[in-house]
């Protein structure tokens, strides 16, 4: 069948589709209902059945004839080390740490975070949780004391699973003070810890809570797949919302494990034995979905990477990785690219690696320019899919799906829905825009299997945020354009969300760290454009007036407090001092208008603006920054 026949019938006979798709994983009881819509807008799949997803991501290949093949390989250059799992092996060593989160009394239904740099045992944690029934929540490592101890707090784990520390290239990243201090921060408080000690840094572990990795397990009983609910959480992932605080996107059992299955196929055409790399971190949405649970379920081998695209040793690291390991199929973010056709601009490194096995390159977590598809392109001779999805949806709800059938390349273009996602661009009303017309990107409900099912805790944060403004469709955040040929576009958020590097910030969390500065009067952080990360933030910040201090300082100061409040991670290094910050009448901040002086693009002064000099006051300022200033539309 064609994309466009499968794509129409998984919107014309969803529960036929998916059931369809479902019977290829092992089910402990059979649902009763596909596609529960009792609790319209909020529906549940595969009602009534009973699985486990680490069952169907490890003991159902052993048991099917699998063991001995790969099922992980972890690639370290930062600790120039590799190791590599059989099915069975990693199967035994998930049951046994299962069996130890058991010991500690962890139960089904509760959370368990995970706050791990990219080491094979953040997996084996991840599939132990899975496998009893206990929620994971990972939380990236890059995020700092402070971000850390909301997750505690919102999540309320029993137990939190951590490493002595991360390795990033040039230096070691300890991890255990970090979670010590979030510790003390958090309200919640947690009874124990195990921690794996690296020997790169031996971690200070405190006596009658924290307990080392391999003494945590010794003599533990390996523990059993538990079947669970088709509609329970397997884990919980915090993403960056308009505010400083995250928002816990919840998935369940069933849906999801259909969905990874099904994406493996459909999407990235990969087949059981087939290598498959996605360059990410496990505390990314990315990470759970292609490095963890999709290839798994799908009987292909994951590779797991300790690295970086350039600078471990150098920009030809994912071609030794590629070749070494025979990976077939690969995703990374566009940065990763960019960053390497800076060092490597005409892929000499490409060369010296055989690539043979290599059949296809993805792409997502940003906008992809189509430089970078060319190059990518051009010089690795694979076709490269520039795919849309985020950490709400799970799994890629654009994309051009080559297990079904390979569509022209458009270059900028993210293709085409993914079967089971109904795309639409709709206008401020609500109406659908006509082709080529920018608007906010939505999904028509119910969406498919394996996207969020709701917010922790927070059903009603989950309605109005997704649901609340088109009633029947769900809001992306995304705004964007479907072409004549039904090509899909995306453009911007419409929010204040920034994607640094393939990363997911929010503009108000950092908003947050600046105005608890003491001499910060009022503050912006908006997204600027840069040629390697995609965007930065900047912030534009106004003191309070008798500050006599110099500007360098406290731009120091508050370049550190957002580093130590929101991690490394948030790349945030440039502040500017402003008088005053352009505003609309009723007070709302002009941070798109200042964007748009920044990254130079015509733009239109607001009717509403309260003073439109402050924006010639913005443009001196981010001049003085390197930035060049925008020109008003007319002006
Ligand atoms: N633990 C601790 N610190 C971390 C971290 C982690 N897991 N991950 C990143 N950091 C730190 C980095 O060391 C860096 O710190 P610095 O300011 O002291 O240099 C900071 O966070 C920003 O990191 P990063 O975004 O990785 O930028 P970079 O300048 O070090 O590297 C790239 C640039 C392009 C090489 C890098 O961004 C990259 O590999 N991008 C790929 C994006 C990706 O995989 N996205 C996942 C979504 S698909
Ligand atoms: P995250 O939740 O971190 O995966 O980030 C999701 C957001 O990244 C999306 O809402 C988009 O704004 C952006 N994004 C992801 N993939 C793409 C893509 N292929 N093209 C354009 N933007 C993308």
């Amino acid at each position: 069948m064609s994309y466009a026949e499968i794509h129409q019938r998984s919107l014309s006979e969803p529960e036929a589709f998916w059931a369809e798709q479902a019977a290829h994983l092992h089910w402990d009881q059979p649902w009763k209902k596909v596609l529960d819509d009792s609790a319209a807008p909020s529906y549940r799949w595969f009602a009534g059945g009973r699985l486990n997803t680490c069952y169907n991501a490890l003991d159902r290949h052993v048991e099917g004839g699998r063991g001995e093949q790969l099922a992980l390989i972890y690639d370290s250059p930062v600790t120039g080390s590799i190791a590599r799992y059989t099915y069975r092996e990693l199967r035994d060593r998930v049951a046994l740490f299962a069996g130890a989160l058991l010991r500690q009394g962890v139960q089904q239904g509760d959370r368990v975070i995970l706050y791990m740099p990219m080491v094979p045992e953040a997996a084996i944690a991840m599939l132990a949780c899975a496998r009893i029934g206990a929620v994971h929540s990972v939380v990236f490592g890059g995020f700092a004391a402070p971000e850390l101890a909301k997750r505690i707090d919102d999540a309320a784990p029993v137990l939190i699973v951590s490493a002595s520390c991360g390795i990033e290239p040039g230096r070691v990243v300890e991890y255990k003070p970090l979670l010590d201090q979030a510790l003390q921060l958090a309200a919640h408080k947690v009874a124990c810890c195990i921690v794996l000690q690296r020997p790169q840094c031996e971690a200070a572990l405190r006596q009658g809570r924290d307990l080392d990795w391999h003494q945590a397990q010794h003599g533990v009983e390996p523990a059993a797949c538990v079947p669970l609910p088709a509609t329970d959480p397997l884990y919980v992932l915090y993403t960056s919302g308009t505010t400083g605080k995250p928002k816990g996107v919840v998935r369940d059992n069933g849906g999801h494990a259909v969905a990874m299955w099904y994406s493996m196929q459909a999407v990235f055409d990969a087949q059981p034995g087939d290598v498959f790399w996605a360059a990410s971190d496990v505390g990314w949405v990315v990470g759970h979905s292609y490095i963890v649970y999709a290839p798994l379920l799908r009987g292909c081998t994951t590779v797991l990477y300790e690295g970086k695209p350039v600078g471990t040793p150098d920009a030809g690291a994912f071609w030794r990785v590629i070749a070494e390991h025979g990976v077939k199929t690969f995703f990374t973010a566009p940065t990763a690219f960019r960053a390497i056709k800076k060092e490597d601009p005409r892929g000499e490194l490409i060369g010296r690696y055989d690539l043979s096995r290599f059949e296809a390159l993805y792409l997502a977590g940003e906008r992809c320019d189509p430089d970078t598809i060319l190059w990518a392109r051009d010089k690795l001779r694979v076709p490269v899919v520039d795919h849309w999805w985020q950490t709400e949806l799970g799994w890629p709800a654009a994309a051009n799906c080559r297990g079904i059938e390979s569509l022209p390349l458009k270059p900028g273009s993210a293709t085409v829905p993914v079967p089971g996602y109904d795309i639409r661009v709709l206008d401020a009303d609500g109406t659908p825009v006509a082709a080529d017309t920018i608007g906010n990107i939505v999904i028509r409900l119910p969406l498919p299997p394996g996207t969020l099912s709701t917010l922790w805790h927070n059903e009603d944060g989950y309605r109005e945020h997704y649901l609340g403004r088109y009633p029947g469709w769900y809001l992306t955040g995304d705004a964007g354009t479907i072409d004549g040929d039904g090509y899909l576009w995306i453009m911007s958020r419409i929010d204040d969300i920034i994607n640094v590097a393939g990363h997911r910030l929010s503009t108000g969390a950092m908003e947050e760290a600046l105005s608890g500065h003491p001499d910060v009067a009022e503050c912006a952080v908006i997204g600027v454009a840069d040629a390697m990360k995609g965007q930065v933030p900047l912030g534009l910040v106004v003191l309070k007036s008798g500050v006599r201090r110099a500007s360098e300082e406290i731009v120091r100061e508050l370049v550190a407090r957002v580093r130590e409040q929101i991690g490394a991670v948030a790349a945030f290094k440039q502040a500017v001092i402003v008088q005053r910050l352009p505003k609309t009448r009723s007070g709302k901040v002009l941070r798109a208008t200042m964007r748009a002086i920044a990254d130079s693009q015509v733009h239109t002064v607001p009717a509403t603006i309260d003073d439109p000099k402050i924006l010639d006051e913005i443009g001196v300022a981010l001049r003085g920054l390197g930035y060049a200033g925008g020109k008003a539309d007319g002006a």
